[in-house]
């Protein structure tokens, strides 16, 4: 049977056919600890917040006169399990709804707010009670970032700037009295600023030219007054694997004057295989979960490629690649209102968030932020809410296993992945990364992506002796087990633990699992 060899090291991925043991023999896993590579970014473990169904209402805003327990009208059971996970920045208020948010609508008393539609999203009614004091709130409670999205669509420039005068200057001027009049006499932080959001689709259907011209614009007069808190701002880039956006914006970024600069350059790309979205999210059978799993892995060469053209404008890397739309996307739950996006999360999704995790892991010199979407409610989601209750998904688990790797540095691993094959569809057997985290602790992610077979590893850290391995494993009775509100943890971690067996340390990872180690 042929293998794929993996060799993950400091350039990234590289995968390639070779002879192969057999698939009862254990995967050599080394990690090459004299290697370090760069800083795996919390922020690539970011969220996505949009004005979308229920993501936000009901999902993270109840009111302040809910019976539902909540501090100033956010609901405490979201922020706790947010904050387990230590979010490192909230991406708000869209996607599509922000090049159609005008920020005014949200301040000030709420019962003066106007109502206003939400034409991309099931054409609803936005009630604007939830604005920017209450996200800037929100995101306070949980301890993370602001990343907002301002208006290039259907916006100005002026009314970007004042948005950003309103909440960063620390001067009296007119906005600064009225953002102390509404509670806040503080400037707030924003570590984040999306320019615009799909502005080659729902963000103005724009050719190269346009976004690059209305990028300097709003680069330039977006200011951040916060002198204590720097901001990045983050260009619209490609949608996928077309390169035009990536080209436009980094040849006028190399080019730039003195007048506009930007940090980031955005990339959004979902693992969705047909569209509009068919795949269905429980009640799929073994060939649907291998060709999701087969686009997912997709990411590397989109990353791969995004970065060899950034590369070529900024050999420094000091843009970064910012992902900041990524997941599956699902056929909706039957049932489910339209536009609203809901969908199960299922033992393939946690796969899917560990694939591709372990992507931007691998490129984390240049992906240095990411958001997966969306955060409650909405597509690949870490919780839903119903009424009162709320429920973790199997992706949320990952989220928390992959808290380790938070900041940590990334370490090079090589084995020989063996081959997993569903069809004609070929994948690895298994996927793996290493790194050392903030306390100078070794750890290990290791997916083993063959639902039938179990895999056992046997890792060798520089031929140093390894005594044991102690962890979290997420493995489901079938693939697209599922979590529900009356069996809410039907997928959820489990401890594990290896120990060395002479100079071998084996770790057993049970068919289509995730499993993160601590190695001593
Ligand atoms: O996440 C849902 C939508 O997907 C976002 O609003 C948009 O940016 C993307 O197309």
């Amino acid at each position: 049977m042929r293998s794929l060899r993996v060799v993950i090291g400091l350039a990234g991925l590289a995968l390639c056919a070779v002879a192969s043991a057999a698939e009862n023999e254990s995967i050599r896993l080394g990690v090459d600890v004299s290697r370090s590579g760069a800083r795996i970014d919390r922020h690539i473990f970011g969220q996505f917040a949009e004005h979308l169904g229920r993501g936000i209402y009901e999902g993270v805003w109840v009111g302040p006169d809910s019976k539902i327990p909540n501090t100033r009208g956010i609901r405490n059971d979201v922020v706790e399990a947010l904050k387990a996970i230590k979010v490192p920045n909230v991406r708000w208020p869209g996607g599509c709804f922000a090049d159609e948010y005008h920020w005014r609508n949200g301040i000030g008393p709420r019962d003066k707010r106007p109502a206003t539609l939400n034409p991309n999203w099931g054409g609803v009614i936005e009630p604007n009670t939830f604005g920017t004091h209450e996200f800037m709130d929100f995101v306070q409670q949980i301890g993370a970032d602001a990343y907002l999205s301002i208006n290039v669509g259907s916006g100005t420039p002026a009314e970007a700037a004042d948005w950003l005068e309103y909440l960063t200057t620390s001067q009296p001027t007119a906005l600064a009295k009225e953002r102390a009049a509404n509670g806040h006499a503080d400037p707030y932080p924003i570590p984040l600023l999306g320019i615009g959001n799909e502005s080659w689709g729902c963000g103005g259907s724009m050719t190269l030219d346009e976004y690059v011209n209305h990028l300097k614009v709003y680069a330039r007069y977006a200011r951040n007054y916060n002198a204590t808190h720097p901001m990045r701002r983050v260009a619209v880039g490609p949608d996928g694997p077309d390169t035009g956006y990536t080209e436009a914006v980094m040849k006028a970024w190399k080019n730039k004057t003195w007048a506009w600069d930007i940090e980031g350059l955005s990339l959004h790309s979902y693992t969705v295989v047909k569209w509009p979205p068919a795949f269905k999210a429980t009640g799929f059978g073994e060939n649907e979960y291998a060709v999701m799993l087969k686009a997912t892995l997709n990411m590397e060469s989109l990353v791969s490629k995004h970065s060899a053209v950034m590369d070529q404008y900024d050999p420094e890397k000091k843009i970064a690649l910012v992902v900041d739309e990524w997941g599956a996307w699902l056929a909706a739950t039957p049932g489910s209102p339209e536009g609203f996006l809901e969908q199960q999360n299922s033992q393939r999704d946690a796969l899917i968030a560990a694939l591709n995790l372990n992507v931007f892991a691998r490129h984390s010199d240049r992906v240095r932020v990411a958001n997966i979407a969306q955060m409650v409610n909405v597509l690949q989601a870490m919780i839903f809410t119903r009424k009162e209750k709320m429920l973790l998904t199997p992706t949320y688990h990952v989220f928390r296993m992959y808290l380790p790797f938070h900041d940590a540095t990334f370490l090079p691993v090589d084995f020989v992945a063996g081959m997993y094959k569903s069809g004609d569809i070929e994948l690895p057997r298994v996927d793996a990364i290493a790194a050392r985290d903030t306390a100078g602790k070794l750890w290990l992610s290791l997916t083993n992506l063959d639902p039938n077979l179990a895999a056992s590893i046997d890792v060798d850290i520089s031929g140093r002796k390894v005594t044991n391995a102690k962890g979290l494993t997420l493995a489901a009775p079938r693939i697209d087990s599922v979590n529900t509100f009356e069996t809410p943890g039907a997928v959820a971690p489990k401890p594990f633990s290896a120990k060395a067996a002479g100079k071998k340390l084996i770790v057993k990872l049970a068919p289509a699992s995730i499993t993160v180690v601590e190695l001593e």
